[in-house]
């Protein structure tokens, strides 16, 4: 007889992440799936120039175990990096974490318990639906339009579910590539206050604008300190690296820390100083304006690849940043099956169904525009439009199913 998994995989959904991942690794795949920064752009000199001066002089202190914390002259380097973003806060209210999906995994599982609710934009990132998953907790999803939640329709969610957790992704959504209006931002951050909800900000993209103005995150406008905002420097560095971060109280930093322990002792310490040596020399400002300026270029290539291909009864979103743009097709659309199709001729995305915890949202498909050239973004939306087109066919014809 074997012995059973934990009961906790039965609240987990799939996704079509897994071989989605692998794919882009066959050079004939044309991938708009993964969130993948340019690998191209990485900045491979400078961060090799900090590695050797990690390694350099005291080298042995950066192979030896570190703080769960983080190490502290990167933490006290974020407090500049969030002043410059509009959040005031000390060294002590920062942890460091294996990027933003292990701050992600620790605050979920320092404050929800089995049943708990968590409200969500809808669509929203599905990695975090698996993590609110893994702690058993049940969804409530925020209605949302072009200027992302929709913060009259949060009181009588709250007083209704009372939820613990209000997770958002504010600047270039991952999947939508929607942005949260200022006014919704503030309204937000009250509401949070006023119902003692934790909002969890998850900013992975706000760096990359490439479009329009900033605005400051909703922790700008934390009065009450009923947020914990995330942040990581995989989309801005590189992923490799797995340096994230999250600005809370220093009370629930504490919890963080224990939780940290439990996961894995500490992060990386080479990883912690190697992006702190690159960060000290300031270059990467310009390294980030470089990759903004790449990926307003693939973003406008791909739009106007799906202002030329794609047929009609399909739109999709105009980000101002990120990588990422959210296609809407016709009624009766399965973009899994739509998926299924596209592997054939060799092209990825990622289907709705994946960024909605009850698997709806089939009408609708992910594509990134940041880790494509291009030449091959216009071919490859050539080819998946002509998919679209079959789909439509059928779905007008009542044969696709
Ligand atoms: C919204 C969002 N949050 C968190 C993450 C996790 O990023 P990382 O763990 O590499 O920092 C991602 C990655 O794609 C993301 O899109």
């Amino acid at each position: 007889m074997k012995t059973p998994f934990a009961q906790r995989f039965a609240h987990i959904t799939s996704s079509s992440l897994s071989y989605i991942l692998k794919a882009p690794m066959q050079p004939d795949v044309i991938s708009f799936a993964g969130g993948l920064p340019a690998t191209e752009l990485f900045p491979l000199e400078d961060l090799r120039a900090a590695s050797e001066r990690v390694l350099g002089a005291r080298g042995q202190v950066a192979l030896q175990y570190g703080s769960t914390i983080g190490y502290q002259p990167l933490r006290e380097l974020l407090v500049g990096e969030m002043a410059r973003r509009g959040v005031r806060c000390s060294t002590e209210q920062i942890i460091l974490t294996s990027g933003s999906q292990q701050a992600l995994d620790l605050l979920a599982r320092s404050f929800l318990d089995p049943g708990d609710t968590v409200i969500t934009e809808s669509p929203t990132y599905l990695t975090a639906i698996r993590v609110f998953q893994s702690c058993e907790a049940r969804f409530v999803l925020a209605p949302t339009d072009g200027e992302g939640i929709i913060p009259e329709a949060l009181p009588e969610l709250i007083e209704r579910f009372r939820p613990k957790i209000l997770y958002t992704i504010p600047n270039f959504q991952n999947p939508s590539g929607i942005t949260l209006a200022e006014p919704r931002r503030k309204a937000i951050a009250q509401l949070a206050a006023q119902y003692g909800v934790l909002i969890v900000e998850d900013d992975p993209y706000g760096q990359l604008r490439y479009a329009g103005n900033d605005i400051p995150p909703v922790k700008a406008y934390d009065e009450a300190n009923q947020i914990a905002y995330v942040s990581t420097f995989s989309k801005t560095v590189a992923p490799g690296l797995r340096v994230g971060w999250v600005v809370a109280t220093p009370e629930t930093v504490e919890k963080l820390v224990v939780m940290k322990q439990v996961a894995d002792t500490m992060s990386s310490t080479l990883d912690q100083r190697m992006v702190y040596e690159y960060l000290r020399t300031g270059e990467n400002a310009a390294h980030v304006e470089r990759i903004r300026t790449a990926y307003r270029e693939r973003y406008r290539v791909m739009d106007a690849a799906l202002r030329e291909y794609m047929p009609e009864g399909f739109s999709w979103t105009k980000p101002e940043g990120g990588m990422f743009l959210w296609v809407t097709g016709p009624e009766g659309l399965d973009a899994a099956e739509l998926l299924r199709v596209a592997l054939e001729h060799r092209v990825l995305f990622v289907p709705g169904q994946d960024f909605f915890p009850d698997g709806s949202g089939g009408r609708h498909f992910r594509l990134s525009f940041s880790n494509t050239v291009p030449e091959r973004i216009r071919e490859g939306i050539r080819i998946l439009a002509a998919l679209c087109h079959a789909q439509s066919a059928a779905l007008a014809s009542g044969s696709s199913r």
